[in-house]
């Protein structure tokens, strides 16, 4: 049965110049080197400088996927990008995207699923390219969550970073098996009974201000193995697929002790596991893309591996989307 894939091209990211350390956090709230490194596996986070906005992280991210893609900006129809931290309330940050790109053709939108925006992102991306909508998607994760931080609230400050990492897919024609190349399933959820457990305190709405982050991080951590497994089983039945299926498993990057629970209670070896959270802390909707691109530059994810990507965060929101590179 002949069927299309959405398949990824390329991929590419970026990540802010400035950096801010462990011990540099240490001289701004009462935290330690120590505490970070063991509770979160985190050492450093990227901070956008003043006047870079997500959208500026964006194109980097963008130009760099496109050119792995061996595309232009031209060749792409759909430019969907996730993002908790938009450069305004309005436009959607994609437009400018797309206007820095030079494209005056498709079009762009945003898409809110905080964490797990990019798959939420990629997910929609593979309905359009699946239903003959699109021949050709830019996917982006981007955000500035250094501006929505509050720096005297320790509990949080500590854990979140910028950055942008972007993927090319193209619809391709395929034989409709598991071996094929391209996206084989994805798995969404949300359940907003859970909304106050990590929020924005504003909003143009409600407060007529940006806010700032608000979480409760042992209530995150209490569901966040249970709600990333459960996604990631769903993809295995609709695939007939397994863990020792897997070359690759490439989580959202918030918590290393999250990500290690969550392979281990899949039986995921370790050694498949991309972690990059150690050099970027929690990006959000960036951090899939940003490890991906890690794993592919340094040779690890190549072409026709099997490879899982699962993501968690605030609504909450949560996916899976298992592909073949
Ligand atoms: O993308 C999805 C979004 N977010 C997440 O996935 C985050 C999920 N949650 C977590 O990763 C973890 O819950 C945290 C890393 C946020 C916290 O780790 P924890 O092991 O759950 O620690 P805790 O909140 O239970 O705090 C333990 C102690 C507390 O002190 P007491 O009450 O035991 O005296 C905190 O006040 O650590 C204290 N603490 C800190 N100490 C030093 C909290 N933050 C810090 C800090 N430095 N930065």
């Amino acid at each position: 049965m002949s069927v299309i894939r959405s398949t990824v091209l390329g991929c590419g990211s970026y990540l802010p110049e400035k950096f801010l350390t462990n011990e540099e956090l240490a001289s701004m709230v009462d935290t330690s080197d120590d505490w970070i490194v063991q509770r979160t596996g985190i050492r450093k986070r990227h901070i956008a400088s003043e006047g870079e906005f997500t959208s500026h992280l964006a194109v980097k991210a963008a130009r760099r996927a496109l050119d792995n893609a061996g595309f232009e900006a031209k060749d792409i129809d759909v430019i969907i990008l996730a993002t908790a931290t938009p450069d305004n309330t309005f436009p959607a940050t994609a437009v400018t995207v797309q206007h820095e790109l030079g494209m005056h053709h498709g079009f762009a939108f945003d898409i809110q699923a905080v964490c797990s925006g990019f798959v939420f992102a990629l997910a929609t991306a593979d309905n359009f390219l699946r239903s003959g909508q699109a021949r050709r998607t830019l996917v982006i994760g981007a955000e500035t969550f250094s501006r929505i931080l509050d720096w005297q609230d320790r509990t949080t400050c500590v854990l979140f970073g910028d950055g942008a990492g972007a993927v090319v897919l193209e619809a391709r024609q395929a034989e409709g098996s598991i071996a094929d190349r391209g996206i084989l399933t994805t798995h969404l959820r949300s359940d907003g009974s859970h909304k106050s457990k990590l929020y924005v305190d504003g909003g143009p709405s409600s407060t007529q201000t940006v806010g700032h982050l608000r979480m409760e991080g042992k209530e995150v951590f209490k569901h966040a193995v249970g709600m990333i497994t459960d996604v990631i089983e769903d993809a295995y039945k609709a695939t007939g697929l397994g863990s020792d299926d897997l070359d690759w498993f490439v989580p959202h990057q918030a918590n290393k002790r999250i990500i290690d629970a969550s392979a281990k209670k899949l039986g995921i070896a370790p050694e498949k596991v991309v972690t990059t959270v150690d050099q970027h802390g929690n990006t959000s909707a960036a951090s899939i893309p940003l490890a991906l691109d890690a794993a592919v530059r340094d040779g690890r994810i190549k072409r026709g591996d099997l490879v899982m990507l699962e993501a968690m965060g605030g609504g909450f929101t949560w996916g899976s989307a298992l592909l073949r590179w």
